[in-house]
């Protein structure tokens, strides 16, 4: 298979896990004899940095010509700490998810036996666990208009808007998600207060007729973030509106104990984009402590959702299984049971890694 992939490594940590997850993938093509293409683009504060812009055209071409995107991480303190920036890096993942219609966002929990202690829930929670949250990314508060100040900037505003057919395509690619899976969608909203919401839940609840042999079930958001702590078993897929999703996919992640082991797919209908959950975390950036799996599950699930290579991805699949089986860990995933000398750093965890790929 020939496929050209745009390399998106950002801010932060991102340049760190990319190169990891950039070496999975370079293993992948030689041992299953296909041919990966890479090309590096500029986003986020480093593209502001050298262009001024945090998506510049030529990384938007790029990506708009490429067959998949491996992304990294995007955002520097510099920016949080000036919220007058008018240009910010975050600008460019949106512009990015906007301009290619990525409208529906993957983020698997699965919860890995030997990681089990790490979670800050009672094991036996944990047992079962095994969710994706399906999170609409291209609408909703994120996108609406009007976005503005008044009231000599005193006052501001921000417009939550969602149209029929935003709710539909989303709410089909969960319930086709559930038909491989459990069988069963819970759909999240706060249609007790917003009317956003009512449009949801009464659109989902349409589309579910079409899918006969999925259970669907509707929770308000409060209660849904209470739930994943209380009894995440219950959860096949969460469907769910861009910024709830954004909040619950973070508290989904703390089952699994670390940000820093959660991938997302973030797909539409042309090319789409992988990227760990995880941010830029510029304390950990250039210290080698980052934990590389994130990326790396990125791209077991580019192998998976855009090129359909089904022994690749399980090779990932099984090489982080492996390595977590062997002991090794990074800093975020170790406890103070840990031998030190299993506490690897970016680039060793990604060297284990890249060994057990078999
Ligand atoms: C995410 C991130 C982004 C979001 C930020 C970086 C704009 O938190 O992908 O979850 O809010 O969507
Ligand atoms: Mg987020």
């Amino acid at each position: 298979m020939k496929k050209s992939i745009a390399v998106l490594p950002g801010d932060g940590i991102g340049p760190e896990v990319i190169e990891q997850a950039v070496n999975v993938l370079n293993k992948i093509a030689e041992k299953f004899h296909h041919v990966f293409t890479l090309k590096y683009g500029l986003i986020g504060a480093t593209a502001i940095d050298k262009t001024g812009s945090p998506l510049p055209d030529e990384t938007l071409k790029l990506c708009q010509s490429a067959d998949a995107i491996l992304f990294g991480a995007i955002g520097d303190s510099r920016y949080d700490l000036d919220p007058k920036a008018k240009i910010r890096p975050e600008q460019g993942l949106l512009k990015l998810r906007q301009s290619l219609k990525l409208f529906t966002n993957l983020r698997p929990v699965k919860i890995y036996k030997d990681l089990i202690n790490i979670s800050p829930l009672k094991k036996e929670r944990l047992v079962n666990v095994d969710l994706i949250i399906v999170r609409e990314l291209t609408g909703g508060i994120y996108f609406g208009k009007p976005r503005l100040r008044y009231n000599k900037g005193n006052t501001a505003v921000d417009t939550s808007i969602y149209s029929k057919d935003e709710i539909t395509r989303v709410a089909k690619v969960a319930f086709e998600m559930a038909l491989t899976r459990r069988g069963k969608v819970t759909s999240v909203d706060k249609a007790n207060v917003l009317e956003t919401s009512r449009l949801w839940r009464e659109t989902v609840t349409e589309i579910s007729r079409k899918y006969p042999s999925i259970e669907l079930n509707h929770l308000f958001v409060d209660n849904a973030a209470m739930q994943i702590i209380k009894n995440p078993s219950q959860f096949d897929v969460i469907l769910t509106e861009n910024m709830f999703g954004d909040i619950l996919t973070d508290e989904a992640s703390v089952l699994v104990g670390s940000l820093g082991m959660l991938p997302s797919a973030s797909i539409g209908s042309g090319v789409a984009l992988y990227e760990p959950i995880h941010g830029s975390y510029p304390k950990a950036a250039g210290k080698n402590i980052a934990n590389p799996i994130a990326a790396i599950l990125s791209v077991e699930m580019m192998l998976k959702y855009s090129f359909h290579l089904s022994k690749e991805w399980v090779s990932i699949c099984n090489a982080v299984t492996d390595t977590l089986n062997e002991g090794w860990r990074t800093r975020d995933i170790a406890t103070i049971l840990t031998e030190k000398k299993n506490i690897l750093g970016t680039k060793e965890m990604g060297e284990v890694i890249l060994s057990n790929c078999k």
